[in-house]
């Protein structure tokens, strides 16, 4: 069970490990929670879990890390809420690329902001439904791009028609490159309902429309048409999630920028649905990087942005495991 906002002060607990615990909250792909914690003292180290990584649609390990990377902001905002602001320090081990980061806890003051932030780290959902035909004013989310940019990761927003008609087209050419290859499908249908504590559950994904030409999310088996438009609406908002550089180190960051990116939504009153395959696919990666990205950014991640409906009805969370299972023993070297 993960606490709410107003267990804060629950004192039995050792800040690293209600940190560790806050941190499973971090979104994932196919919910794999592809993360390992190691809590010692004022020092939390977190690891990728590669036994969780998806060898067909993730054979790098990218989407994994990226995983990691929200996992990771998590966990920052959690220490800031508990009053103990973490220090990062990212790759701090040459010898194990496998271990991402280590948060060095001080006791200080709680930011003005560090609550709200942790109750929309436990409000936050992928919520696939459709949104409302509102668009989002570019500047707004110009200004949410621009919240989370740092001098590693750039977030572009996707306004101009003919860039938007192109992702479009690349998302939808990565979802039936994808739906065409038996070991992709094969590889998210085990992550569909996989088990009690992680994977999809499918009732939490909404019905396809009926008559509709498109699909709403890459999980929603409709009938394959001539045209596969149609995960994205005309008001969705676009943004791409770019690093200047590949490896772990640049998908770290993009995580992180995703995590950062999805809480400012929340506050801002918007939903966020991260879109994965056009990045999974060689040639549409690279037609996203050249075509729309100007071949300047190396694009991580596509999200789209917008209003859910004020009267809808809550979505369930997804599950996460126990915090014992992702906890590494004290000590032990991984
Ligand atoms: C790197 C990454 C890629 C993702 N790709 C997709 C995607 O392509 N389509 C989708 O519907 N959800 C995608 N998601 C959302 C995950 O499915 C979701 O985070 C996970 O199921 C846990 O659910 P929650 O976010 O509601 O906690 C992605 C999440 C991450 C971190």
């Amino acid at each position: 069970m993960t606490p709410g906002a107003t267990d804060l002060a629950r004192p039995a607990t050792a800040p690293g490990l209600r940190i560790a615990e806050l941190a499973l909250r971090a979104p994932s792909i196919h919910n794999t929670q592809p993360w390992q914690w190691r809590v010692h003292g004022d020092r939390v180290d977190l690891f990728a879990d590669r036994s969780r990584m998806l060898a067909v649609a993730d054979p790098e390990g990218r989407s994994m890390v990226i995983s990691c990377g929200a996992a990771l902001h998590h966990a920052t905002v959690a220490a800031a809420a508990l009053g103990w602001p973490a220090e990062v320090t990212r790759m701090p081990d040459p010898r194990n690329p496998d271990h991402l980061a280590t948060l060095h806890m001080r006791a200080g003051h709680q930011p003005p902001r560090a609550v709200a932030d942790l109750e929309a780290l436990q409000q936050r959902r992928t919520d696939r439904r459709r949104f409302t035909s509102w668009p989002i004013p570019p500047e707004r989310l110009a200004r949410l791009a621009a919240s989370v940019a740092t001098d590693e990761v750039r977030v572009v927003p996707v306004t101009a028609a003919p860039d938007r008609v192109r992702v479009e087209l690349l998302v939808s050419r990565a979802a039936t490159i994808e739906r065409a290859d038996r070991r992709f499908a094969a590889e998210q249908r085990t992550w569909l309902d996989h088990s009690a504590v992680d994977g999809i559950p499918s009732e939490l994904l909404p019905e396809p429309r009926q008559g509709a030409s498109g699909r709403v999310s890459r999980f929603v088996d409709e009938p394959a048409t001539e045209d596969t438009r149609g995960s994205i609406e005309n008001s969705d908002g676009l943004l791409v999630i770019g690093t200047d550089t590949e490896g772990p180190a640049a998908w770290l960051r993009a995580g992180e920028a995703l995590s950062q990116l999805w809480l400012h939504a929340m506050n801002d009153g918007l939903s966020v649905v991260p879109l994965s395959q056009v990045i999974e696919v060689d040639e549409t990666r690279e037609a996203l990087h050249h075509e729309v990205l100007g071949g300047l950014l190396q694009p991580q991640l596509l999200v789209r942005i917008g209003w859910q409906e004020i009267a809808r009805s809550p979505l369930p969370r997804t599950p996460r495991r126990p915090l014992a299972d992702v906890l590494l023993p004290n000590g032990r070297r991984r």
